[in-house]
């Protein structure tokens, strides 16, 4: 895989075309790794870039295109149609990864605020999540899909997929930046062979007001990483980005501006940071989670933590010690 690949979510800022011109700029500056997603709604255009990029000359081999099914459609039925419309939207014979994107079925309108409550959401529940897993499993069967993934998960909920799963995740999607390392969980992950996705590896600077709180921590107003920044002479979001290559996650920053495409690039082929630095960046850990999904939270449940297990449990509909069905 691609040390580095870009990100497709244009949020509320950048419509499909936007986003597809900053696909096509990403593969022909030369990233080969589009992380990309049914509801980000813009899977049509970007599947009229992948083509002319293939007709033009990329081989198709060389990309690494992954899509993910929606928390709409977490039924084997609408997974597999979910992959089949990701497929024909992006203009491909096969998806080198498709990701469960969250491991809750809900539904909400776009640009949903973060109270917003869908009243059909529930917590998680084993044997349907495998249900949808046995489905893209049969995908891969049949060679439209290589490899499988998971998304916003946690090691107890980990743990139950690897024991049931025919085809175990090969990757799982999660928030990783400076602030938020999620040592346990990362670490888990490459035990299991599993390979992290960063996402949001800069700290998602321009994500949405309503995905803000105020005790959120900017990564790159961070004193440390500023510091290192200044001294090799690039940007924050470059030691962002080197700290991520360096630990051996893929990050996958969003980026639509030709500056940014390009430098984001750079980061990833910059000389290495030193273990002074790695250590320094290593003590930037706040536990600083953006993403916190609180519009999955199903009636019943508690704050947002009631999605993170974050006491080794998986809790269910009255919160943590309650069950799910
Ligand atoms: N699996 C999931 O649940 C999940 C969740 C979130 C995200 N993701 C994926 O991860 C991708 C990235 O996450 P993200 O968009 O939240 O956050 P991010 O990549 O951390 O931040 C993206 C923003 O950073 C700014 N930026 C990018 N390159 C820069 C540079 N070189 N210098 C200065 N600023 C720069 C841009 O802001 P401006 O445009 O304002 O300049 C851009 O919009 C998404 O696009 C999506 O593919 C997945």
């Amino acid at each position: 895989m691609p040390v580095i690949g870009t990100g497709t979510f244009g949020s509320d800022r950048y419509g499909p075309a936007e986003v597809s011109r900053a696909v096509a700029a990403a593969i022909d500056r030369g990233y080969r790794l589009i992380d990309c997603a049914s509801v980000y709604g813009n899977e049509p255009e970007i599947g009229e870039v992948l083509s002319e990029a293939i007709a033009g000359g990329v081989p198709r081999g060389e990309l690494f295109v992954m899509s993910k099914v929606w928390n709409d459609a977490h039924s084997p039925e609408a997974a597999i149609e979910s992959v089949r419309a990701s497929l024909r939207d992006l203009r491909l014979d096969y998806l080198d990864a498709v990701f469960i994107h969250w491991p809750f079925p809900n539904h909400h309108a776009p640009f949903a605020s973060t109270e917003d409550r869908d009243p059909h959401a529930r917590p998680y529940a084993h044997a349907a999540f495998m249900a949808v897993w046995r489905a893209l499993e049969s995908l891969v069967d049949e060679g439209v899909v290589r490899h499988l993934g998971t998304s916003n998960m946690t090691i107890p909920k980990l743990r139950l997929v690897l024991r049931d799963a025919r085809i175990a995740p090969s990757l799982n999607e999660m928030e990783l930046h400076p602030t938020f390392q999620q040592p346990e969980l990362f670490r888990f992950c490459l035990d299991h062979d599993i390979q992290p996705v960063g996402y949001s590896p800069l700290g998602s600077p321009s994500r949405p007001a309503r995905d803000r709180t105020e005790a959120d921590i900017s990564d790159i107003d961070d004193p440390v990483i500023r510091s290192i920044a200044e001294a090799r002479g690039v940007h924050p979001v470059s030691v962002c980005l080197q700290w991520a290559i360096s630990r051996g996650q893929i990050p996958i920053p969003f980026a639509v501006k030709p500056d940014q495409i390009r430098s984001n690039l750079d980061a990833a082929t910059a000389p290495p940071l030193t273990p002074e630095e790695i250590e320094a960046l290593r003590g930037v850990d706040r536990n600083n989670r953006l993403i916190k999904g609180q519009v999955f939270l199903w009636p019943g449940a508690g704050s947002y933590l009631d999605l993170w297990d974050v006491d080794g449990t998986i809790p269910g509909w009255q919160g943590y010690g309650s069950p799910a069905l």
